[in-house]
């Protein structure tokens, strides 16, 4: 089998970082959930009190941001600076912040080199929402994953629930949504699906079942 790039965007809170770890685990590549990093960046920007409007001070920190992902045996974590910052980056605090950095051309433009770096060649799984229109438009294969927005609001809501985190459904369901909008609007590398995508709608899809369609889809790309 032939290794190739596998894309996946798509819609907030849809499991694409979920599909791509089983893709990963199942295929041998490695694979990267870029959300995480900016999530990062805005996590570091937090953290340093830095405004997100002063752009010389966000050019500045991105000077200062060093993103490395390990695999610690279960799956990838991201490290900031040396510190695992996986589980924290997945908090609402960050959730409600992150769009509007992502919209940042200079930021964008900083983790698109990065990505091309980290993949270095075939055999991974990358997602994100630019994947197949920017950073890899020439993926063999790219995947737009989507839900209906209760179904996506209410896996998000568990699983941060099932952390132990105190959360309200309809604040989760507000959040997808203004992500969505914010992401799919704005002027640099915005959310849509590249041409060529192929789109897998999983809001009656268990994880087995996507895992299966998406596996054929894989094998009809790298048997050719
Ligand atoms: O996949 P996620 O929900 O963890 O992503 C967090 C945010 O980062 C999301 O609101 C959009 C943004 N993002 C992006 O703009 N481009 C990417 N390639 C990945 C994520």
């Amino acid at each position: 089998m032939n290794k190739i790039i596998i894309a996946i965007d798509g819609h907030s809170s849809c499991g694409k970082s979920t599909l791509a770890k089983q893709l990963g685990n199942a295929l041998g590549y490695a694979y990267i959930s870029t959300g995480d990093m900016y999530r990062a960046v805005t996590f570091y920007l937090l953290e340093n009190a830095i405004n997100i409007n002063d752009l010389e001070k966000v050019k500045d920190a991105l000077t200062k941001i060093n993103i490395q992902f390990k695999n610690d045996g279960l799956g990838t974590r991201i490290f900031l600076n040396g510190r695992d910052i996986q589980d924290e980056i997945r908090q609402m605090y960050v959730s409600e912040r992150v769009s509007p950095v992502a919209k940042i051309s200079e930021v964008r433009t900083e983790m698109v080199k990065k990505q091309r770096e980290i993949a270095n060649g075939k055999g991974v799984v990358m997602d994100g929402r630019d994947i197949g229109t920017v950073v890899f438009p020439d993926a063999e294969l790219k995947i737009f994953l989507t839900a209906d927005v209760e179904v996506r609001s209410k896996r998000r809501y568990e699983e941060l629930k099932n952390k132990g985190h105190k959360v309200d459904y309809e604040e989760v369901k507000s959040n997808l949504v203004e992500r969505d909008h914010i992401d799919s609007t704005r002027e640099h590398s915005p959310l849509k699906k590249a041409d060529d995508a192929i789109i897998v709608d999983n809001s009656n899809l268990n994880l087995e079942d996507q895992l299966v369609h998406v596996l054929g889809l894989v094998e009809a790309k790298t048997t050719i």
